[in-house]
């Protein structure tokens, strides 16, 4: 074992952060609910309700015998509720095309509603062993940094991945790719690197070099009233969970989301952006002629 493999899995070892779906062989179940919760949301919320989550629906026929609307409503503080959807998909697949057992190649994974690139080789190193590099953002920018591009905006995505094929230590895949998970939280982070902390640094070719002003722009999101659409989204979601009656009447439901008086631009965006939005996405039903706004049953 090379030099960097060996001091990053001794650290591991000694320090890894521990989550609910960390421990040692996981069942590959688990492995598929955690990865697709941490697709865009903070491991520490990811922390609390995975636990919440697999008591409810403890296995993959038991998710995959679920509703739209209950899945929906156990998303609950899960952000990006038509991920919520994607899983239910995703279990009834894995229960009618592979009799209810987790893939463990990576085409059938990724076949799977949901399923990228990024998770699909995660299920395969930490649910089932399997040698295979992992590229998430995080990754990205630790493998850019080692080679000395102190700026990942600056790396081609081949050489990653080439580089990222050699790095990981063969038969260790699980520990060395959720170690340098917790490197991109602890130290080697977008804004700032905490290089005399991290035990990467006397392996890393842009140690104490990095350039914290990012080249990478940021995106304008669609938004209305300054907050992106996104978030209106996931607002129109939690008031429906929360007050099912909100239903009964849109004008109501759009208050209750805005928090302010309503107008007519408020309600023109409502109608043409955010309704469209959740219908398109099987998130909600909406009656064109009473004006009835529910959860997707
Ligand atoms: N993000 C995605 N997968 C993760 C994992 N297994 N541990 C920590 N953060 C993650």
């Amino acid at each position: 074992m090379i030099e960097v493999q060996r001091t990053l899995l001794e650290w591991y070892a000694r320090d890894a952060r521990s989550f609910p779906w960390r421990y040692v062989n996981p069942e590959p179940y688990h492995v598929l609910i955690s990865e697709y919760m941490l697709q865009q949301t903070q491991t520490q919320r990811i922390a609390e309700r995975f636990p919440v989550f697999i008591e409810q629906y403890p296995n993959v026929q038991i998710l995959s015998e679920t509703t739209k609307q209950e899945i929906i409503m156990a998303w609950q503080g899960l952000g990006y509720n038509n991920r919520a959807l994607r899983l239910r998909e995703c279990a009834i697949t894995i229960v009618e095309k592979f009799g209810g057992i987790i893939p463990d190649t990576y085409d059938e994974l990724i076949s799977l509603p949901g399923i990228g690139p990024y998770t699909a080789s995660a299920i395969m190193a930490f649910a089932h062993g399997k040698d295979m590099a992992i590229i998430d953002v995080n990754i990205f920018r630790i493998y850019a940094r080692l080679m000395g591009i102190s700026d990942p905006a600056d790396a081609k995505k081949s050489m990653i991945a080439s580089f990222a094929d050699q790095a990981y230590p063969r038969g260790k895949a699980s520990e060395w790719h959720q170690a340098l998970m917790d490197v991109g939280a602890r130290w080697c982070k977008a804004k700032h690197a905490l290089c005399n902390e991290c035990p990467l640094h006397i392996h890393c070719k842009s140690a104490f070099q990095v350039n914290m002003q990012t080249k990478k722009k940021s995106r304008k999101e669609p938004s209305h009233r300054d907050v992106p659409n996104r978030i209106w989204r996931g607002r129109t979601i939690e008031c429906l969970r929360n007050r099912p009656l909100y239903a009964e009447s849109k004008e109501l439901l759009l208050s209750a989301i805005i928090e302010h008086p309503v107008n007519e631009q408020d309600i023109h965006w409502f109608d043409q952006t955010i309704l469209p939005a959740l219908v398109k996405d099987s998130l909600i039903e909406y009656d064109m002629h009473t004006h009835i706004v529910s959860i997707a049953s």
